[in-house]
């Protein structure tokens, strides 16, 4: 992401609603963990960083530990549409207390599908 955009983000209400996440977190597409520090992280139990592109799981891993999450961190290398995989890991429908993802969808294949995936992962609560 380039410095523009990132300062940008800082200006919108991004950052308040990111910490909002609370409970099991699904994160698609993390990235380097651009986001992590707008977590709250008293309000997480868990959080699974769904990041295909495995070049940027060391970037995602030096975040994590920076922010003191590796205990409730795991980083998923597969796709967000790769429901097999995320079942691997207990990520089920009606599962996740909250999902969250930051400039992701837009370069989807078929983001309504996804997006729709991602809902369906929610608690009934979830947000
Ligand atoms: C522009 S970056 C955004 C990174 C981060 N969310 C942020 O706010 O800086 C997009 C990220 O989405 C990931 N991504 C792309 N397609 C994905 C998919 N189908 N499932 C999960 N992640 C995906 C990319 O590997 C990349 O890390």
């Amino acid at each position: 992401m380039n410095k523009t955009v990132a300062a940008g983000q800082l200006e919108t209400n991004l950052p308040s609603l990111v910490a909002k996440a609370n409970g099991t977190v699904l994160e698609v597409g993390p990235g380097n963990g651009y986001q992590l520090p707008h977590y709250d992280k008293s309000k997480i139990t868990r959080i699974y960083g769904v990041e295909p592109n495995v070049d940027l799981h060391d970037a995602l891993r030096k975040t994590v530990k920076e922010r003191g999450l590796s205990n409730i961190y795991t980083i998923l290398p597969c796709e967000a549409e790769d429901f097999q995989t995320l079942a691997k890991y207990g990520i089920e429908k009606g599962s996740m207390d909250t999902a969250l993802s930051v400039q992701v969808i837009y370069g989807m294949p078929s983001p309504q599908e996804t997006t729709k995936g991602m809902y369906e992962l929610l608690k009934p609560r979830g947000r």
